[in-house]
């Protein structure tokens, strides 16, 4: 064994906006042993999520909170190095949930072998995996894109968004993407969307006016805020908008200043008949998992999906690429390299 602790990142407080380095607290345990029905997994890659800055408040969500002193949850990335388990053997590559940790234990019945052969391993945590999942669900059992029809997406380039616009155009729609900063809308180019928009520049609403001529089908609503102020009047009759994730809000305190808008929105689902439908992905995993693995795999393979990774090498340095992913500073799915 390379380490004889358990270097782990754990929850110190519950962040006041913005999460800062006192909320986490870094220490070292000994390493757990397994037991029966149980694999002692070394972790090699950690995948970083904003739902992760929701479970750090105690608000009402979808998923209970972390307590104080609990390890920062996560999916990840590991190796099996003492197994309790039949059919687990050491040196193996699973996906798991250990969390910000070197070292976890976990029950067999939670972990999905990897085959490196197939795809790097990395890509269970970002375009085979969850987010990629998100996307493939969330657009096409909700958005249902028609051929020639247009689909917008924002916070384009990451694992969500950037699958969202890919597989929108396999459908034989145009895809809109809308991203921060220059080098993502290169990348969204890259990918072949057929508009990117940079929301951090001015006059964001007069833009997709003119990126989306005909109007905007099917809008998959991954950040709110001021992006979803310019989508609002650009949605055609009978649009649909999944409603994925609000990344503009993850951090806010306090709700931002103006009039009550609540009459103008509903005023607009009910004149243009609009359908607003929020998911959260495991609503979808008994129907549609094992054809988006079918499918998103050939996709992959084929390079009809192609996919962006933003790697930060070390255990230590997770909280702050944390931070930095829920405000765009990731190109592509966030991943802190362990071992
Ligand atoms: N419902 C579900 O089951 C489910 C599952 C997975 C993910 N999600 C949600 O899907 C969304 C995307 O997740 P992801 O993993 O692909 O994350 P991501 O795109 O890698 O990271 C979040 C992105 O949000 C964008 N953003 C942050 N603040 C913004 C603002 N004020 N205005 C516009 N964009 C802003 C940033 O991109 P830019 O630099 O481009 O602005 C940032 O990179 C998130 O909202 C997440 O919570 C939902």
């Amino acid at each position: 064994m390379s380490s004889p602790t358990n270097h782990r990142i754990r929850l110190a407080a519950r962040p006041h906006g913005e999460p800062v380095a006192t909320d986490f607290q870094h220490d070292e345990v000994p390493v757990p042993s397994p037991g029966a029905g149980e694999v002692l997994l070394r972790t090699l890659y950690i995948s970083l999520d904003p739902y992760v800055r929701g479970r750090m408040s105690d608000a009402r969500s979808y998923a209970a909170p972390m307590e104080i002193g609990d390890v920062i949850v996560g999916a990840t990335v590991s190796e099996v190095v003492e197994s309790g388990a039949d059919g687990f053997a050491p040196g193996q590559v699973v996906l798991s949930y250990g969390g910000w940790q070197e070292y976890s234990v976990e029950p067999a019945e939670r972990l999905r072998r990897l085959d490196p052969s197939v795809a790097p391993v990395t890509t269970a945590l970002g375009v085979l995996g969850m987010p990629g999942f998100t996307a493939y669900a969330g657009l096409l059992a909700i958005g249902a894109p028609q051929p020639g029809e247009t689909v917008a997406v924002a916070a384009a380039t990451g694992p969500v968004g950037s699958a969202v616009g890919q597989i929108a155009k396999l459908q034989g729609a145009r895809a809109v993407g809308i991203a921060g900063g220059e080098r993502k809308i290169e990348r969204l180019r890259a990918l072949g969307f057929d508009e990117a928009l940079d929301h951090r520049e001015a006059d964001l609403p007069a833009r997709l006016a003119a990126a989306a001529p005909d109007g905007i089908d099917v809008y998959f609503e991954n950040v709110g805020g001021a992006v979803w102020d310019a989508v609002l009047p650009q949605l055609n009759e009978f649009a649909r908008v999944p409603v994925c994730g609000l990344a503009a809000n993850y951090n806010a305190t306090s709700l931002p200043e103006g009039p009550d808008r609540s009459g103008q929105l509903m005023g607009a689902v009910l004149s243009r008949s609009l359908t607003l439908r929020g998911f959260i992905q495991r609503e979808f995993v008994p129907s549609m998992f094992p054809d988006f693995l079918r499918d998103m795999t050939a996709w992959v393979a084929e390079g009809k999906v192609r996919y962006t990774e933003d790697i930060t090498d070390g255990l230590d340095r997770a909280p702050e690429a944390f931070v930095g992913m829920l405000k765009g500073a990731n190109l592509g799915k966030a991943i802190i390299r362990v071992a």
